[in-house]
């Protein structure tokens, strides 16, 4: 059988190419490499603290055992474990959020551009979902003990629907998830995005814009 040129170039291309099969943060290269959130150098992550810098509270982080405060527009409060505010994540790939919601909170439709989400309800009863990239709406009521998951990058909610207070445990499979929450990005962003894009991508009139911008600018 003769094998063409072509398909060579392509099993060679594979072969030192392999296509990216990392889902999410790269792998470890070593045991750990507790972040220098400080440092003045920019890597894909940060640098490592030295070794003989290291304690054991370098690998503790007690952020997520405060509720958060909920006296905001939404009703809730984000607590972040993330590499910033827990340092010893940095490379290892995960990280958690608290959120508590008040009666009636919203975690406003947001994504997560580097990570896959699970969350676990440990309070009160929450109308979770997210929308797929066909526009199809996933949905469920969840209380106490119950799990969900939100593929990465697809835009999600999570609403307060019980009597009382709500309160969630997410983890994610990156160290820096980052959140993109579609009111504050689209309209209030610094500089602005001009009046002439919104109006026309939400097909409304100007002062619906500017209603908008007045609500979640800067
Ligand atoms: C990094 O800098 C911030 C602001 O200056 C400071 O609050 C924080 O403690 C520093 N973190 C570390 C790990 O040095
Ligand atoms: C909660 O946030 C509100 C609004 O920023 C602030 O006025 C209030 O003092 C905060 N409450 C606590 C307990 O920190």
């Amino acid at each position: 059988m003769e094998i063409s040129p072509f398909f060579c170039l392509t099993i060679g291309l594979v072969l030192v190419f392999p296509a990216p099969s990392s889902l999410a943060d790269p792998d470890l290269l070593q045991d750990f490499c507790v972040g220098d959130v400080n440092a003045s150098i920019t890597i894909n992550g940060f640098p490592c603290k030295p070794a003989s810098e290291v304690t054991p509270d370098d690998f503790f982080f007690d952020g997520l055992s405060r509720e958060g405060n909920t006296s905001n527009q939404f009703g809730t409060g984000v607590t972040l474990g993330n590499v910033l505010s827990f340092p010893g994540l940095n490379t290892l790939g995960i990280s958690m959020n608290r959120v508590d919601f008040a009666p009636g909170g919203l975690n406003p439709p947001h994504s997560h551009p580097r990570a896959t989400e699970s969350g676990i309800i440990i309070e009160g009863r929450l109308l979770v979902g997210f929308v797929t990239t066909g526009n199809v709406f996933y949905s469920k009521v969840l209380t106490a003990g119950q799990m969900f998951v939100v593929p990465k990058g697809l835009v999600h909610f999570q609403k307060n629907v019980g009597e009382g207070k709500a309160l969630i445990f997410t983890a994610f499979n990156s160290q820096l998830p980052g959140a993109v929450i579609l009111s504050t990005t689209l309209f209030g962003a610094t500089p602005a995005i001009p009046n002439d894009v919104l109006t026309k991508a939400f097909q409304v009139e100007e002062d619906v814009i500017n209603e908008m911008k007045a609500k979640f600018g800067p």
